[in-house]
């Protein structure tokens, strides 16, 4: 049984992958700064939770010492707009947590930590169409510059000491859990769950404008799939992703389409419009298909339909 140590393990992505890896029989263990006693009772499998931040060193050498686990899955860190408020900060949580991270690995003997990285760490250099998967990161955010750094360090712990590390490069992701102030991207979850609850949301983008998103369980199973990739394939170790891209319109119709009641509208907003315009729209994945056969089950329909069934009878996460 596969003993896996989740960072950030009470965030978003954390929580849908703690329930996957529980169900498929693991032994899983939530490192966060956060605790929700509620959410570990209610999980079905084995699901434990140490309370600790990344920036403290003594305090992720003590978390990895008592879980020993066989991979650590490495999802915490601060992201906007607390990121760019707090640099300095953003800085010992998604730098320094990283570094500590790695080095206690390195330490207690884990095989493997995989890494969630972001779109983030591509800069306004990049393409808006179409990211390759090696593409110049020239970020402008201290997240970006986070996520680049990260990469960079599992890289090198990769080849100086033979850790096993893998990072996969999300785009925004889509799905119940998502925080309204997440950044600015988080408005395509929020309207679906506040339709979904029968509220009203109005979309603060122009109906055309695009966004590239992945649906959280795709998200969450990405990174069961490229942990249990078999190492000789992998000829890199940071992939891009990509699920799909969807027009604000094509949303709002999509969540009529299950919602049929939904009171959605827009009020768009100059500033957040030219925001979600400037993120790449697709993450170019072709590598991560061809090395580890990743796939995205959820397209946009089935994505919302899953969405609002989820937020209606609530399971977990
Ligand atoms: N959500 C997205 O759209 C998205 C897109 C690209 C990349 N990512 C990356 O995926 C990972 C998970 O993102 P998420 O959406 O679940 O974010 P989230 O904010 O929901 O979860 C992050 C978790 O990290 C925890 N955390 C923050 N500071 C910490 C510290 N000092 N020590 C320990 N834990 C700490 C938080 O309490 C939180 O539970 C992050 O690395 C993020 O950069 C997310």
């Amino acid at each position: 049984m596969t003993r896996t140590l989740i960072t950030g393990g009470f965030g978003f992505i954390g929580r849908y992958l703690a329930q996957m890896l529980a169900d498929s029989g693991g032994e899983v263990v939530l490192l966060d700064i956060l605790s929700d006693d509620a959410f570990v009772q209610q999980s079905t499998g084995q699901v434990t939770s140490l309370k600790g931040s990344l920036a403290n060193w003594a305090e992720v050498m003590d978390a990895v010492v008592t879980a020993k686990p066989d991979q650590v899955v490495h999802s915490g860190a601060m992201l906007p707009p607390t990121s760019e408020a707090t640099p300095q900060a953003a800085f010992e949580v998604n730098i320094t947590g990283t570094y500590n991270i790695l080095e206690a690995a390195r330490l207690c003997d884990i095989k493997q930590v995989v890494y969630a990285s972001s779109v983030a760490s591509f800069g306004p250099d990049a393409p808006r169409d179409l990211v390759p998967n090696d593409f110049a990161q020239h970020p402008t955010s201290m997240y970006g510059v986070s996520k680049v750094c990260s990469e960079r360090l599992g890289e090198y712990y990769h080849r100086r000491f033979n850790l096993d590390f893998r990072a996969v490069r999300f785009p925004p992701i889509f799905g119940l859990g998502r925080a309204a102030s997440s950044g600015l991207t988080a408005f395509t979850s929020v309207a679906v769950e506040e339709a979904a609850l029968g509220r009203p949301f109005a979309m603060p983008v122009v109906p055309e404008t695009p966004t590239g998103v992945l649906y959280i369980r795709d998200a969450a199973r990405s990174l069961m799939d490229i942990a249990a990739a078999d190492n000789a394939s992998l000829t890199h170790r940071c992939y891009n992703l990509h699920g799909f891209v969807v027009t604000a319109q094509e949303l709002a119709d999509a969540i009529r389409r299950h919602v049929p009641d939904a009171q959605v509208s827009f009020d768009p907003d100059d500033q957040i419009t030219t925001f979600i315009r400037s993120i790449p729209q697709k993450l170019d994945d072709r590598l991560a298909r061809t090395d580890w056969g990743w796939q995205p089950v959820f397209n946009l329909d089935e994505a919302v339909a899953d969405f609002v069934k989820t937020t209606r009878h609530p399971n977990i996460p």
